[in-house]
């Protein structure tokens, strides 16, 4: 029997959505869409987010299944098994480096999510006013030893979860438990909602102000895109390769695009009536959940066990993004490098950790190295994001389409996309293909043209 033939393939059409979305939905959606909303203008950047997820997201999450399920391999080696030339790989090698930027400030800031299980144990935030709120966030991220530590908990965690093979046990805990964060933060919003002032949050998320949108702002709105359906990196060329035979991916793209952008939705919808009422700034950055979100639950009936169950499922979602991000370099160097599992996870996370303390150390200006730039105004941290999401993953996710656009053969591709001709969805292939071959890498590279400085938006 061929590799391709024994490769196993998820339960059901329901174990590919929850495994794709627990990918997706991570700190993106609780932490990183709000601040940006609030930093970049509120409603108008809302809008070009949710056109970025439609217009550019949905089609590169078609691609990217096509790859893995057509191949049946993972980023690396898919290229290879269709016959594509050797420069393709490129897309699996910027995955590699995606990978790593990402997780050197993504596991400082779930390092902040796991310390604030502990505080919301202890009590800390029992009484909590916007001033004490906005004071533990700043000891949270000062540090310098605590914030390390809780980062180094973070990588050890999913190491021990990676090399222990109980990933898919994990897959499963999330199932059960992503419905009990949805409905945790749709407890939040209707708290929020009854604030003093809430309106004018409501206000600032969805009142699109037109005179808000500029390069920057379309820019930053489609790395997040990307980052949000954790695209651009190979990750969901990996999943596709697990995909059924009969599942329906055009169907699965949209169901987990449009489910990840709700979770991100109803998050603002917590957060910033409370921004409002408690008169903080909606631009406040990085640590805007972090202040807002006990001073919602501190108005709630047992506020605190809910603020608990809601950081421990935030670190949760949180832990299980990483698992697959980490996945990505591991597979590089056991499949490409020929190192044992163990060795190629501790390799990972064990860099990680050691350029990682750059971001944590300058997360904030009063941070150790908060004063140190290599991006223009940039620290580590913000540079890290910036190269992985604004540049790193649209290029990886305009070769994506490019790669399908101009070098599958479109019968191959409505082959596979209609199941062997079962599915009745030609009309739906014929448009996604216009967006993959012309509109989406348009869009792409009139944004970059843009960034860089050539064209001016
Ligand atoms: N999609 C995740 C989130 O929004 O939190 C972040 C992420 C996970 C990005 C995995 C990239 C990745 F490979």
């Amino acid at each position: 029997m061929s590799e391709k033939k024994k490769r196993e393939t998820f339960s059901s059409g329901f174990a590919v959505f929850f495994a794709t979305l627990g990918s997706a939905v991570g700190l993106g959606n609780i932490w990183k869409v709000p601040y940006l909303t609030g930093a970049k203008g509120g409603g108008a950047f809302l809008l070009i987010y949710v056109l970025c997820v439609a217009l550019v997201g949905i089609p590169i999450m078609v691609c990217e299944f096509y790859i893995g399920r057509k191949s049946r391999k993972n980023a690396v080696g898919a290229f290879e098994e269709l016959k594509a030339a050797k420069g393709w790989k490129s897309i699996g090698f910027i995955g590699v480096v995606s990978a790593f930027l990402i997780m050197f400030f993504y596991s400082c800031v779930a390092g902040w999510v796991y310390s604030y299980v502990f505080k919301a144990i202890k009590g800390d935030f029992v009484g909590v006013t916007s001033a004490t709120s906005s004071a533990k966030f700043a000891s949270t991220l000062v540090g310098p030893m605590p914030p390390l530590i809780w980062q180094f908990i973070v990588l050890i965690v999913v190491s021990i979860i990676l090399i222990a093979g109980v990933k898919n046990g994990i897959e499963r805990i999330t199932k059960t438990l992503m419905p009990v964060l949805f409905i945790l933060i749709l407890i939040c919003d209707i708290t929020a909602l009854t604030l003093p002032g809430a309106s004018q949050g409501l206000k600032f998320l969805f009142h699109v102000d037109f005179s808000q949108i500029n390069g920057s702002v379309i820019l930053t709105a489609l790395g997040l895109s990307f980052f949000k359906l954790s695209l651009g990196m190979g990750i969901m060329i990996t999943y596709g390769s697990y995909f059924t035979q009969n599942n329906n991916m055009i169907a699965t793209s949209v169901r987990v695009a449009l489910s990840d952008s709700l979770v991100s939705i109803l998050a603002g919808i917590a957060i910033f009536p409370a921004v409002f009422s408690f008169g903080m700034k909606p631009s406040e950055g990085a640590g805007l959940l972090f202040k807002t979100i006990p001073l919602v639950f501190s108005k709630m009936p047992f506020g605190n066990i809910l603020l608990v169950a809601f950081f421990l499922l935030t670190a949760i979602a949180a832990t299980t993004a990483m698992i697959s991000n980490v996945q990505v370099p591991v597979a590089y160097f056991t499949e490409e490098k020929g190192m044992g599992k163990k060795t190629a996870v501790l390799l990972t996370t064990g860099i990680m950790m050691s350029i990682g303390i750059l971001a944590t150390l300058s997360a904030d200006s009063s941070s150790v190295l908060g004063n140190i730039h290599i991006l223009g105004q940039k620290g580590f941290f913000e540079s890290f994001d910036y190269l992985s999401s604004n540049i790193l993953l649209p290029v990886g996710g305009l070769l994506t389409a490019i790669f399908i656009g101009y070098f599958v053969k479109r019968e191959d591709f409505k082959l596979e996309l209609s199941n062997q001709g079962t599915l009745n969805n030609a009309s739906i292939i014929n448009v996604l293909y216009v967006f993959i071959k012309f509109i989406t890498p348009i869009l792409l590279i009139i944004v970059f043209l843009n960034s860089i400085g050539i064209i001016k938006l």
